[in-house]
């Protein structure tokens, strides 16, 4: 890969012809419960930009520039009330909208209240998540995506900050032969992870669809008709992986902090088995993720910090023009240029793949997804969940003792 291809496809920042593409899109802020109680400051990054997400005393949300414009102090150390967010520094106050209301230090008729503005962006709370939108108006439909509104099942959210390119983190979702080796070979020496893993991979197959990518695969001793083949799991474009297996099904949220650090949330639903109900969430629970060892090194005895281990090892941004591709890295090679494809349609002035204009459509979104995922059963689901980032969540021990007692 040339350099400045390489600049064209990772730079996120505003301005970047990614960034471009990717602020057409709805992106996860964090979890819903951070920003609970009326007054809540939670400071952030999204895209190369210092945000502040926040809750006023009436319970609306905010999502404004971090940094006042008057004389850029963090306004996380300001005051919120019921109509609006008031800098620390001279006391300039700012509705949720941008506008300014006050400036105590001036004139009270001053021209330069209505001419100052706090840039604020769209934000939306949907099943446990905020989500924000810093593209142009008006934005698209916020895509309820099926498992963010399923009833009758328990949720949670994982997270891990980690320093690297989104898009590394991305090219590992269209890269099925992985699963065989980091998940299968390689983890096994830890005595983890489900056998099923080490089958070894005969055919994938890569194709595009509505809302991103299709990905299939066909294990050794398989058939077309096993789920994994015939259904398969998607990449939904541009930034989100969805799996899962049996009773646990997820999306992974990548969400670019900037050009050398990302989010990464693992979104989960878990059906109990027959005749269990799933107890009322109030509030859906969130835990970190620990990808480092004791020393600060890599961790690899989980299936998710192998994949964090490929991700971050690399580099904060991998060096694509040394890399050596091979036939194996088509599903990623066909991610690129759909990147590239995407990215130069949004410079021509269309919606880019996946962009939801129709309110039904976002309302009514079920993504195709394997249950059986590499032919196991609910035996392979326990292991996959106690050999992955499943066994930090506060709902292993509910969600392990109910289906050992089904399995
Ligand atoms: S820096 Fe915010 S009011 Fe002066
Ligand atoms: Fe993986």
């Amino acid at each position: 890969m040339e350099a400045a291809e390489q600049e064209r496809l990772t730079r996120v920042g505003p301005g970047s012809p990614m960034g471009g593409l990717l602020r057409r899109y709805w992106f996860p802020l964090t979890a819903s419960s951070r920003v609970a109680a009326p007054g809540s400051l939670h400071a952030l990054r999204l895209l190369g930009e210092d945000l502040l997400l926040c809750r006023d005393h009436s319970g609306r949300l905010g999502l404004l520039e971090a940094h006042c414009p008057h004389r850029r102090v963090a306004l996380r150390f300001g005051c919120l009330d019921d109509e609006g967010l008031r800098c620390p520094y001279h006391g300039w106050k700012f509705a949720l909208d941008g506008r300014c209301l006050e400036m105590p230090a001036e004139p009270p008729d001053t021209p330069l209240r209505t001419r100052v503005r706090l840039g604020s962006y769209a934000v939306q709370e949907l099943g446990g998540l905020v989500w924000g939108y810093l593209g142009p108006e008006p934005a698209p439909e916020l895509p309820h995506y099926d498992l963010l509104t399923k009833p009758g099942v328990l949720r949670d959210i994982g997270w891990a900050e980690l320093p690297c390119n989104w898009l590394q983190i991305m090219e590992n979702s269209v890269d099925p032969y992985h699963t065989e080796w980091l998940h299968g070979h390689h983890l096994s020496q830890y005595g983890q992870g489900p056998a099923a893993y080490r089958r070894r991979t005969v055919q994938v197959g890569f194709e595009r669809f509505r809302y991103g990518i299709i990905k299939r695969r066909l294990l050794e001793g398989g058939s077309e008709q096993d789920d994994g083949w015939r259904v398969g799991h998607p990449l939904v474009f541009p930034c989100t992986l969805r799996v899962g297996e049996g009773f646990r099904q997820r999306f992974q949220f990548r969400v670019p902090r900037d050009d050398r650090s990302t989010l990464h949330l693992w979104y989960s639903t878990y059906r109990l088995p027959p005749g269990m109900e799933a107890p009322p969430q109030p509030v859906v629970p969130e835990y970190e993720v620990p990808w480092r060892d004791a020393d600060g090194d890599l961790r690899v005895d989980f299936i998710d910090a192998g994949d964090i281990m490929a991700w971050v090892s690399p580099g904060a941004i991998s060096d694509r023009t040394k890399e050596q591709l091979a036939s194996s890295d088509r599903g990623l090679v066909m991610y690129r240029r759909l990147l590239l494809e995407q990215l130069a349609a949004v410079e021509a002035g269309c919606d880019p793949l996946g962009v939801i204009r129709d309110p039904d459509e976002a309302r009514n979104l079920e993504l195709p997804h394997e249950i059986e995922k590499l032919g196991g059963g609910d035996d392979f689901v326990l292991r996959a969940m106690g050999g992955g980032h499943g066994r930090f969540s506060p709902l292993y021990d509910t969600v392990v003792n109910a289906w050992q007692q089904a399995v």
